[in-house]
């Protein structure tokens, strides 16, 4: 068979065994299916190893016989038109490939384990895929993944947000390039602050107590506040939105593990308060991926929301929202008014399989998946906030957008997530015993204290 490097050991294994095992098990069944069609292409195209290797030195080898690439994307799902139009556009573009997009599920913890398992099989059958902004050293440290360095110039590396780019950088080289960034951000019903007279709240204590007070106010449904909360990985970068905003921090910078202090131990209380104490939460609160908490603030049963740029061209579609122009979007709330405002960094990015047998095409597609047209396309279609610089100045982009211009300071200053190989095992473990504070099983001490334990004997292992 083609240059398949065959099975390796990696620290990823621990984290597919804590997902679904029947998502997994489907999945499965339908990777066996693409691995015989790619059998079964690869036999009817007669490529050896040695077809390989002339076809990653010489790209057009591949075109002489009329034949085309095809290249599987493993990819978000199609929301509107959006990745179609820019395969089409790349198709156009290089007639010698064809792309087709594989859709994972929503859930980022189930893509991970989907694009994991494939890849520890060694299946030739995907190329190219989105990969999370925290997933460069889960992969790179496995070597399943091209390292891309000779083919990106400095100019092009220089052209990204300078954090959503290093996101890629692990151990002397670039794995992938960032097609979109993304930021943690307030959105709030200007019209309810505007009616009771209050302003936007810089601190989550103040949060909670201007929700409370439109709560009582309004009555009804109205709830005050929601993030995404359900056991995910969403749920990590919320969380670290907390921690940072009141002064703690997960892993210091030589990377030990500083979790257990007064200032995580803070942050934890003031979401469990809010869930227990305060109670301005929805009803479901821990069961609420991004979607779940947009449900509630998009049905106008809410005055704050904890969400990425993502949710705004939906909170403006008169079909999927009932409060078009009655939003605003500022940073997230900070501990206290001598602390400051933290937002995670989150984002997309393009890595290239090292197992794929048609890499040389695989990069091109990742570049142009990456490039300016590509991210105005996603910026029109699906708000999501572009990695290159330069679109925040694009009147495109800005349209799409009109809040881009004032958060630019937060989405270039968007912190990250602990950069390790083990970070699915480490976000796991804080999803978890965030969840037990938030139920109320733990208090927020012992939640925290059991989370610093969990991660330094991960850690230290
Ligand atoms: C968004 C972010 C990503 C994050 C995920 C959590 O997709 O871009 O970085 O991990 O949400 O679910």
């Amino acid at each position: 068979s083609c240059n398949c490097k065959g099975y390796r050991k990696t620290e990823v294994w621990i984290s597919i065994n804590l997902y679904e095992e029947d998502t997994l098990k489907k999945f499965k069944q339908f990777i066996t299916g693409m691995t015989l069609a790619a059998l079964v292409a690869v036999s009817l195209t007669g490529c050896s190893t040695s077809d390989q290797a002339n076809s990653e030195s010489e790209p057009v080898q591949d075109n002489k016989n009329q034949e085309v690439v095809e290249l599987n994307y493993y990819s978000h799902s199609d929301e509107n038109g959006e990745r179609l139009a820019i395969i089409e556009a790349f198709e156009q573009e290089n007639p010698g490939v064809k792309v087709n997009l594989v859709e994972l599920p929503a859930d980022t913890n189930k893509k991970l384990s989907m694009i994991s398992t494939t890849l520890q099989a060694g299946d030739t059958s995907l190329d190219i895929f989105d990969a999370d902004v925290t997933w460069a050293p889960i992969f790179a440290s496995a070597e399943w993944v091209e390292p891309l360095d000779d083919h990106l110039t400095s100019e092009e590396i220089e052209a990204y947000l300078p954090g959503a780019m290093l996101a890629n950088y692990y151990k002397g080289n670039y794995y992938g390039i960032p097609y979109r960034t993304d930021t943690g951000m307030l959105y709030y019903r200007k019209d309810l602050l505007e009616k009771y007279n209050k302003p936007v709240p810089t601190t989550w204590d103040e949060l909670t107590e201007t929700a409370k007070f439109i709560m009582n106010e309004e009555g009804g449904n109205m709830s005050g506040h929601a993030g995404s909360w359900k056991q995910y990985e969403g749920l990590t970068c919320n969380l670290t939105e907390f921690i940072w905003s009141y002064g703690g921090h997960v892993l210091d910078e030589n990377g030990n593990v500083v979790l257990n202090s007064k200032e995580s131990i803070a942050a934890l209380t003031r979401m469990s308060d809010m869930v227990n104490k305060d109670q301005i939460t929805p009803e479901g609160v821990v069961t609420f991926g991004s979607g779940g908490a947009r449900a509630v603030f998009f049905a106008g049963d809410m005055v704050f929301l904890r969400d990425w740029p993502s949710g705004w061209g939906k909170s403006q579609d008169p079909e999927k929202s009932k409060v078009v122009d009655k939003v605003g979007i500022a940073a997230l709330p900070a501990g206290s008014a001598e602390q400051k405002s933290y937002s995670t960094l989150g984002g997309w990015q393009v890595m290239v399989s090292s197992f794929s047998e048609h890499k040389e095409e695989a990069i091109a597609f990742a570049k142009f998946r990456a490039s300016e047209y590509a991210q105005i396309e996603m910026a029109k279609r699906v708000s999501h906030i572009p990695s290159l610089k330069g679109l925040y100045e694009n009147d495109e982009v800005l349209e799409a957008m009109p809040f881009l211009e004032q958060m630019y300071p937060a989405i270039a200053n968007a912190y990250p997530r602990p950069k390790t190989p083990f970070y699915a095992e480490l976000s796991n473990i804080l999803q978890v015993e965030t969840q037990q504070a938030l139920i109320g099983n733990k208090t927020p001490e012992q939640a925290i204290l059991d989370a610093d334990a969990s991660i330094k004997a991960l850690l230290e292992q």
